[in-house]
């Protein structure tokens, strides 16, 4: 039988309900059909707090060893701040294993209504994951003076754009078809040009894709207006995490929206979460909505070769909130919904 090793991550805030909650609903879809061996990593912002750092000198390296990673959040802004938790943590794990494809997809479960009431969607966001905005260039000079300047630096290379975009429409292939490429090329006139030149160049080795070409601004607009329009989304690092709170926002909130950073080389492995945060406003209370990291873990298993039981998982979360089971907020506990999920997996 096939055996998974499993690097869990549970991290801060509600990252540990919904990892164990997931974990729950993994080892049951499992079945006797392979198994997961899952070590636990304790890095957190009380790591930090006991450490001095988010994870040991050779985190990286212990990780490497492993099938995948699971990462439930990072982030206790009252005692860490974020510039440190998450460049301490999250963002180094993406670009050491060149995880530079993150996938997000939008759509609704049934019984589950947005608050814009938007229907018929069903999007797929591809966020560059390793570069761009989050490139950690710049500084600050003249600190606390008058003259005080503060850089960051969005650098975007041949070699990262390119394979976003192929990965993007690899994507668009498989499904309908449509690639719209997000940019912001009418006022930086730089990074983002390069970008549509390069998705042009990309383009061409597609002919079977149609290509859009839209601002961020008014995708953020189309989003709201006609999602059920759009198919494959491929946005740099920045514009692809706020559209992805916006593609949460559709499907009902961040308790559903899943994601995978992939390495799409496999040179590495890849890590799966939700595109949500630790969310201190509810943690500790056992009412965060574990759908989007259930779903997250669904993604992992799909991209282990377990895609029969990843569509089963898929099928159980549909059943439960079919039902009405954690479709509005706070309708439902954190262990309500996944009780629900396992009942649904057994039936
Ligand atoms: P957040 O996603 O944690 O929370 C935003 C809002 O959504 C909050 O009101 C929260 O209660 C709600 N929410 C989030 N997940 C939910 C769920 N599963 N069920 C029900 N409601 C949910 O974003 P934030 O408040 O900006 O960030 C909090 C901390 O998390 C910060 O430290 C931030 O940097 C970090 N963060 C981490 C990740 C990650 O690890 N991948 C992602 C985003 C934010
Ligand atoms: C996400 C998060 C992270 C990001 C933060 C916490 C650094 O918002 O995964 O969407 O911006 O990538
Ligand atoms: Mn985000």
């Amino acid at each position: 039988m096939t055996n998974y090793r499993l690097a869990l991550i549970p991290g801060d805030g509600i990252g540990v309900d919904v990892t164990d909650a997931t974990m729950e609903v993994l080892r049951a879809a499992a079945r006797n059909r392979f198994t997961l061996e899952a070590e636990t990593f304790p890095w957190s912002c009380e790591y930090y707090l006991e450490h001095g750092q988010m994870m040991p000198g050779d985190g990286i390296e212990t990780l490497k060893g492993f099938d995948a990673i699971y990462l439930g959040a990072v982030g206790w802004p009252a005692t860490v701040p974020d510039s440190v938790s998450l460049h301490g943590l999250l963002l180094p794990i993406r670009k050491a294993f060149t995880q530079y494809a993150n996938i997000r997809p939008h759509r609704l479960l049934p019984g589950v209504e947005g608050p814009l009431k938007a229907e018929g969607f069903d999007i797929l966001c591809i966020r560059e994951n390793t570069e761009g905005e989050y490139s950690g260039a710049g500084g600050r000079v003249h600190m606390g003076q008058d003259n005080e300047v503060a850089t960051e630096v969005a650098v975007f290379t041949r070699k990262g754009v390119e394979r976003i975009l192929r990965f993007g429409f690899e994507q668009a292939r498989a499904r309908r078809k449509h690639l719209t490429s997000v940019t912001k090329s009418n006022a930086q006139k730089y990074s983002m040009v390069f970008w549509d030149e390069v998705t042009k160049e990309i383009a061409a080795e597609y002919p079977d894709v149609t290509v859009s070409h839209m601002h961020i601004d008014a995708m953020a607009a189309k989003m709201v207006m006609a999602p059920q329009d759009l198919d494959v989304i491929v946005a740099s690092n920045l514009f692809g995490d706020i559209l992805t709170d916006l593609g949460a926002a559709i499907q009902g909130g961040l308790g559903f929206a899943a994601s995978a950073n992939i390495c799409p080389d496999r040179t590495g492995p890849s890590m799966f979460e939700p595109v949500h945060g630790s969310a201190p406003d509810i943690a500790g209370k056992d009412i965060a909505n574990p759908i989007a990291a259930i779903w997250s873990g669904a993604m992992m298993l799909e991209h282990l070769g377990e895609a029969e039981t990843a569509a089963e998982i898929l099928s159980a979360i549909e059943a439960a909130t079919a039902q009405g089971i954690g479709t509005r907020p706070g309708s439902h506990s954190t262990s309500d919904i996944t009780a629900a999920i396992l009942a649904a997996l057994e039936a």
